[in-house]
């Protein structure tokens, strides 16, 4: 009988993006559907944490259990706090919290949370991060195999999504490092909001301190970093090519690829209303609804083997760097 250690770590997505109000919830739960309906087992996860409101876009109104639960050891797994057929049969939801206090998770809780994800008994895990750039997002998002970017075609939303990927590049290339000069060395070329170098420099100002083993690490990190940007309430054209050049930016600056996946219109169905219970789930008719296909079809097909790497960890998938942190044998 296959163990829990044999059992495949499910494709994690995180949807994240800096702004709030961009549509990260939005497009979290109908992308979460249109993988349902294509009859993959999706579990979508509210780790906004603090300002929990995807059980409302999917219309649900009062869920009875939360993270909360997990957070404060009530419940072992988040499977216990799926609810079941969310929007259709295959997709489930793991309601967050509002709970105060809830959005300053210590480290070693997060580490427990990005473990619970990692074990959730599902195909495809969706995971909608909030905004902002604190340790609680880019934790979550870096954890993730697929990290979706949403961006509204608005300077502050551009900045803002390009902010919080760096920081999360930031916190992860600090963690390949081997030593204190290193981290210094990545410190002083990402930690600066205006003058920083780029990715590039700073692996020129490596490679020569260790025969270029962390520039290599660095650079091979990075190159499956698995970044997806999608545009929301894009209304044309031009839009939807400044947000490719933000991909170019990414790319130039972060060595990551970050191709514009999706361009999603303003819709009457995705706006929602005031009504409880009526959620921003859009039907098969929506106009919206081929982007979120189109993006599901996309997602699914992300080799998550060429992502994950090798070499393997002893968790079988789990991202090196959060396994590097947990103590053997707890996974
Ligand atoms: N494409 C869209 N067309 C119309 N309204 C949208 C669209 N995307 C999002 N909205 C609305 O914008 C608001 C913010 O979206 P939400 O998903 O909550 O953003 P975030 O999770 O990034 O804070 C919501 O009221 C949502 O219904
Ligand atoms: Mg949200």
């Amino acid at each position: 009988m296959a163990g829990l250690h044999d059992r495949k770590v499910p494709r994690i997505v995180a949807v994240c993006g800096g702004k709030g109000g961009v549509g990260k919830s939005t497009v979290a739960a109908n992308l979460a559907l249109a993988m349902g309906r294509l009859g993959h087992r999706v579990v979508i996860v509210d780790a906004d944490l603090g300002a929990a409101n995807l059980h409302t876009m999917l219309g649900v109104v009062h869920p009875s259990r939360g993270l909360a639960e997990f957070l404060d050891h009530r419940v072992d797994t988040l499977d216990d706090l799926r609810m079941p057929g969310v929007g259709t049969p295959t997709l489930s939801l793991v309601p967050g919290t509002s709970r105060p206090g809830s959005a300053d998770l210590e480290h070693g809780e997060m580490l427990r949370l990005v473990r619970g994800i990692n074990r959730l008994d599902t195909d495809v895990v969706v995971v909608d991060v909030g905004a902002g750039s604190s340790y609680n997002v880019v934790d979550l998002v870096a954890a993730a195999d697929i990290k979706l970017i949403v961006m509204t075609p608005n300077l502050t939303a551009l900045h803002n999504a390009y902010a919080m990927l760096k920081a999360c590049v930031h916190r992860v290339v600090r963690k390949l490092c081997a030593d204190e000069t290193e981290q210094q060395l990545v410190d002083s070329a990402l930690a600066h909001e205006s003058k920083s170098r780029t990715i590039v420099q700073l692996l020129d100002v490596l490679r020569p301190l260790d025969g270029g083993d962390v520039a290599d690490r660095i650079s091979d990190t990075l190159g499956r970093f698995g970044v997806g940007l999608i545009g929301n309430q894009v209304s044309s054209h031009q839009d939807a090519s400044v947000l490719d050049r933000i991909g170019s930016m990414i790319q130039d600056h972060l060595m990551i690829q970050a191709p514009l996946l999706a361009a999603i219109g303003r819709s009457a169905a995705l706006a929602g209303g005031l009504r409880a219970g009526s959620g921003t789930l859009v039907d098969r008719n929506d106009a919206s609804y081929p982007a979120f296909r189109r993006l599901a079809g996309a997602v699914l097909e992300v080799d998550l083997d060429r992502l994950r790497g090798t070499p393997r960890t002893p968790t079988g998938t789990m991202p090196l760097w959060v396994a590097r942190e947990l103590t053997p044998g707890t996974v």
